[in-house]
């Protein structure tokens, strides 16, 4: 089998964690790169965040730390949502692993220069990586396979009435992006509000093993939903997707990023397909929600 070459762009985050566990051990994938970039809680806590995650999975995979703020914005944080460390409570081991000495977009760079097939870059953060990196290297675009964003939502938002978090964060960065030309699927707020981990699997997943133990604590501090109703799998989507895209249904559309006014870092989409002939989006609308559930808790099994 084939695996997968991904550069996974983040701001660990819970949902993030979630995700970044997903990568790391379903055989399907390569994880080339970790990057980062200041979003949900700083930057340095983000890196130092994926370096927890890497460490506690013990596996060979680099992290580079990225943008320390917005494109033009200024930086603004989800801490409310993820805890002060962006990680709730858990207490993970003493370890010496350190990012890497190249930016994040210095390091993305090198892994697409390197590999002979195209990349996948799954982006579940601020897009100011990603924007930096089409800027500086445009000429890099054709190494990229499809970008799977967490990001953007066809209706309301979850920062504001218009606008998801992720978008919201760097919509500067969202908008060079969207007009980049890089094959995009879109996993909003439209999908990754209905792919809940459910009660049921909530309660499982300190059966299984260290890894559901440390999930478990972790989704516990987490305010992207609550246990006894739902917690919101923001990130794992683009994962799913990536895996399964029979069970997540898409529609083909023209998205552009609002970048001022009150609708800012809204994803605003040609729905009725009048003034844009050509879609730059794959926009995830639907997902199987119970495999979703299943899938996840037989890939944290595994890990044991
Ligand atoms: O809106 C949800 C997104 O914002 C997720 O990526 C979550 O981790 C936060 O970054
Ligand atoms: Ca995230």
């Amino acid at each position: 089998m084939n695996k997968i070459p991904i550069i996974m762009d983040t701001d660990p985050g819970i949902d993030d964690a979630a995700a970044i566990t997903v990568a790391l051990n379903s055989p399907e994938f390569d994880v080339q790169l970790i990057t980062t970039m200041a979003g949900n809680v700083t930057v340095d806590k983000t890196t130092l965040n994926a370096l927890k995650l890497v460490e506690f999975y013990h596996k060979d995979v680099p992290v580079a730390k990225g943008a320390d703020k917005p494109l033009l914005r200024n930086y603004e944080d989800s801490s409310y949502i993820h805890g002060e460390s962006g990680m709730g409570e858990y207490e993970f081991s003493p370890h010496q692993r350190r990012e890497i000495d190249l930016h994040a977009v210095q390091a993305m760079k090198e892994v697409l220069e390197k590999n002979s097939e195209k990349v996948t870059l799954v982006a579940v953060g601020a897009l100011t990586n990603v924007a930096l990196l089409l800027m500086e290297y445009p000429e890099l675009k054709r190494k990229i396979k499809e970008l799977v964003i967490m990001g953007g939502s066809l209706s309301s938002g979850n920062v504001t009435s218009a606008a998801e978090f992720n978008i919201y964060a760097d919509p500067h960065a969202a908008k060079i992006v969207f007009q980049s030309g890089v094959p995009i699927v879109m996993a909003g707020l439209d999908v990754t509000l209905k792919a809940l981990l459910s009660p049921k699997s909530f309660e499982t997943l300190p059966s299984l093993g260290r890894s559901g133990t440390m999930l478990h604590s972790l989704f516990s501090s987490y305010r992207g939903g609550t246990p006894d109703k739902g917690l919101q799998m923001h990130d794992v989507c683009t994962l799913f997707y990536l895996l399964y895209p029979e069970k997540i249904k898409t529609e083909d559309l023209f998205v552009e990023v609002a970048t001022e006014g009150p609708a800012i870092g809204a994803t605003v989409a040609d729905i009725q397909r009048k003034y844009h002939k050509n879609p730059n989006t794959k926009v995830c609308v639907d997902i199987d929600v119970d495999f979703f559930n299943q899938w996840f808790l037989e890939v944290v099994g595994k890990i044991g």
